[in-house]
């Protein structure tokens, strides 16, 4: 079986989480992802280390399936080898602070005039603006996408979400963008332009607390628990403050993570009520119908608890779906790594490492019926120079040591 990105060569500037995390899905769509690295390389090959002198997890986890080569940009040599790779390649990836690439003496100007039919992706903070030159790490974007403060409980502070939406969740858009361009690519034969700032992604993925706060000049948001509205949408703990109330409700033994999230809609609350042994709730007319419940959410999810804490969380989760009632039970990370059916799905995969022995990853969400992925482990640093520069750019074996001894590679 073929893999739908094949024959399609990627030069991978990027580094930390943003970047990677994009170029690692190509890579698992099946293109040929060439990782380009400084000397020293992608500084989360030594962050966060686990075991002394081998590659982080923070990298393995977010290099799978690609090739390594190092290159150091700001040698005359290495702009020259840098400009043979993009004439050979479809697809420009990097996430460096905002200027490094124009820096380095390719600006897209430049790099559209080397190759017409290159697709330049950038990942930064921020688009134009005031903020364009500003770094930015996985927090920052957070905080100033909208998802900080609409974190957490009212009264405690803002608060980051283990979810890596400024990250990864500007890699998956930035996967998206490549994407498209290459289909219109195939129409006009030409490369393009990919920006894609994390602000701008956290924001896209705090759509609905925008709906909300243009809702508030209409008065309470009457599906939040606060009960005090100013003119910001407020925080609201584990409401859904959706269409459909939902709320963490504690389980037995009562652990840290020992609480199932559950749902209630309209069909949901006549068996709920059975469930929780309070039938008569069911018809109730102070209960029975959502605008009924609405004013009372915290009482309903109160009563559900009251049954809940004597259930484990595993039990919640089979008889609330016993009558088709949404629900989750939360996971901890060590009964994430363990669960049985991600294994089965391929979203917990071991993989072999040379120098650290079978780690886990997180495989490819993304299924595509013909484009299966196989998941491969991370490069070692400069584990293909000599495949890419003596196999596909001819640089002969003595040149490439001369590279190597001079601190070009
Ligand atoms: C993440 C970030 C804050 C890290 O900042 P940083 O560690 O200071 O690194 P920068 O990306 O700013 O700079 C990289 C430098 O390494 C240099 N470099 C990178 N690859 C190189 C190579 N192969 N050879 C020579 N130099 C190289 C760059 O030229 C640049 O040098 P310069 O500033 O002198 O021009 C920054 O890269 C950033 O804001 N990126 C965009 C947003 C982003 O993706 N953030 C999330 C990361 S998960």
């Amino acid at each position: 079986m073929g893999k739908a990105l094949e024959g399609v060569r990627v030069l991978d500037m990027t580094h930390v989480q943003s970047g990677p995390s994009c170029t690692q899905i190509l890579a698992w769509l099946g293109a040929d992802v060439v990782k380009v690295e400084s000397v020293t390389g992608d500084i989360t090959r030594s962050q966060l280390r686990d075991l002394p002198d081998v590659d982080s997890l923070y990298f393995t986890m977010l290099n799978c399936n690609k090739r390594s080569i190092t290159l150091n940009m700001k040698s005359e040599q290495g702009k020259e080898l840098f400009t043979k790779m993009l004439g050979k390649s479809d697809i420009l990836v990097e996430n460096f602070g905002p200027g490094a690439v124009d820096r380095m003496g390719f600006t897209w100007e430049r790099l559209r005039e080397i190759n017409p039919r290159l697709i330049y992706a950038s990942i930064k903070g921020f688009g134009d603006g005031p903020y364009k030159h500003y770094k930015a790490y996985e927090v920052v974007a957070q905080a100033m996408g909208g998802s900080m403060s609409t974190t957490g409980f009212e009264e405690g502070p803002p608060l980051a979400t283990g979810a890596q939406i400024g990250d990864s969740g500007t890699g998956i858009h930035t996967v998206a963008g490549i994407l498209a361009a290459l289909y219109q690519r195939e129409h006009t034969g030409a490369g393009q332009r990919v920006t894609v700032a994390m602000q701008h992604s956290v924001l896209n993925l705090c759509r609905v607390k925008l709906r909300d706060q243009q809702r508030l000049t209409h008065g309470p948001l009457r599906e939040y628990p606060n009960e005090e509205f100013g003119d910001e949408v407020p925080r609201s703990g584990n409401a859904s403050g959706g269409g459909q109330p939902g709320w963490a409700v504690r389980c037995k033994p009562g652990g840290p993570n020992d609480y199932v999230y559950v749902i209630v809609q309209p069909v949901g609350w006549g068996p709920i009520a059975k469930l929780i042994g309070r039938p008569e709730l069911a018809d109730d007319p102070e209960w029975s119908t959502p605008e009924a419940r609405l004013p009372k959410l915290d009482k309903m999810f109160q009563l559900i608890e009251e049954w809940s804490i004597n259930h484990g969380k595993w039990e919640v989760l089979e008889k609330l779906n016993e009558h088709n009632i949404p629900c989750g039970p939360i996971l901890s990370t060590k009964e994430l790594i363990e669960d049985d059916s991600l294994v089965d799905n391929d979203m917990i995969v071991d993989v072999d490492h040379p120098n650290r022995g079978a780690f886990s990853t997180v495989g490819n969400p993304i299924k595509l019926s013909d484009s299966t992925v196989d998941v491969h482990r991370s490069p070692l640093l400069g584990e293909h120079n000599e495949d890419v520069y003596v196999g596909e750019l001819g640089v002969s074996a003595t040149e490439l040591a001369e590279l190597k001894a001079n601190g070009v590679i």
